[in-house]
C-alpha cells in the first residue's frame, strides 16, 4: 500500500461564519447544504466521519485513504462558511470510526456538555481538544443517533480495499 492509500484520520475545528445565536440561524440553513455536498462527494473518495457543530464552531473527523483526505481538507478549509481552520491531529488508523456514514452529523447536545466539564472545559471550544479529548468526543458521537440521517456507506467488512468493480458489486 502506497502512503497515498494509507488509512488516515484528520480531526479539525474551525468557526462558523454566520453566528448561531437565536431560533432559526444562517448555519441551520447551510448544514443541510454542506451534507448534500459530502454525500455527492465523499463516497466517490472513499472517505467518511462526523461533522460535529455547537457554539459557533465545527468539529469534524475525516476518515480515508491519506491523498484523498488532504486533497479534500484544502478545499473544506478554503470553504468561507468557516474561518479559522485548525487541524487538531492527522494520524494514520486502522479501522474507520465512522464506516457507514459519508459524513455523519451530531449538533451539540446535553451529553456532549457534560463531556466538556469532565474536561474542564466551561464552554465548547474544539481548539482547545488534546488528543484525550478528541478520542472521547470521536467515542461520544460514534453512539449517538442521528437525527434525520441513515447510514449511508458501508467500510465495515471491507479489510482492504478491493477494486472499484468489488466494491461497486459489494455496494449494490
Ligand atoms: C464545516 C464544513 C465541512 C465540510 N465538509 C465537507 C465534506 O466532508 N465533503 C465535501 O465534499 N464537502 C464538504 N464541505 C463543503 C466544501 O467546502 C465544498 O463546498 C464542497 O466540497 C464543494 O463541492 P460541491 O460543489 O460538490 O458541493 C464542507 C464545508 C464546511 C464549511
Amino acid at each position: 500500500m502506497s502512503d497515498n492509500d494509507q488509512l488516515i484520520r484528520l480531526a479539525y475545528a474551525s468557526q462558523s461564519a454566520s453566528s448561531s445565536s437565536g431560533g432559526g440561524t444562517a448555519v441551520d440553513r447551510e448544514i443541510p447544504r454542506i451534507l448534500r455536498s459530502c454525500k455527492n462527494n465523499n463516497p466517490r473518495l472513499e472517505i467518511g466521519g462526523v461533522l460535529h457543530y455547537g457554539e459557533g464552531y465545527f468539529f469534524q473527523v475525516l476518515e480515508g485513504p491519506a491523498a484523498a483526505v488532504d486533497h479534500l481538507y484544502e478545499r473544506i478549509a478554503k470553504d468561507p462558511r468557516h474561518q479559522d481552520v485548525r487541524t487538531l491531529e492527522r494520524r494514520p488508523i486502522r479501522q474507520r470510526r465512522f464506516p457507514d456514514w459519508s459524513m455523519k452529523y451530531v449538533p451539540m447536545e446535553s451529553d456532549v456538555e457534560r463531556l466538556l466539564k469532565r474536561h474542564k472545559l466551561e464552554r465548547f471550544d474544539p481548539y482547545r481538544f488534546d488528543g484525550d479529548t478528541i478520542e472521547e468526543m470521536i467515542a461520544l458521537l460514534v453512539g449517538k443517533p442521528s437525527k434525520d440521517q441513515e447510514p449511508d456507506q458501508d467500510y465495515s467488512r471491507q479489510k482492504k480495499r478491493g477494486s472499484w468493480l468489488q466494491r461497486l458489486l459489494g455496494r449494490a
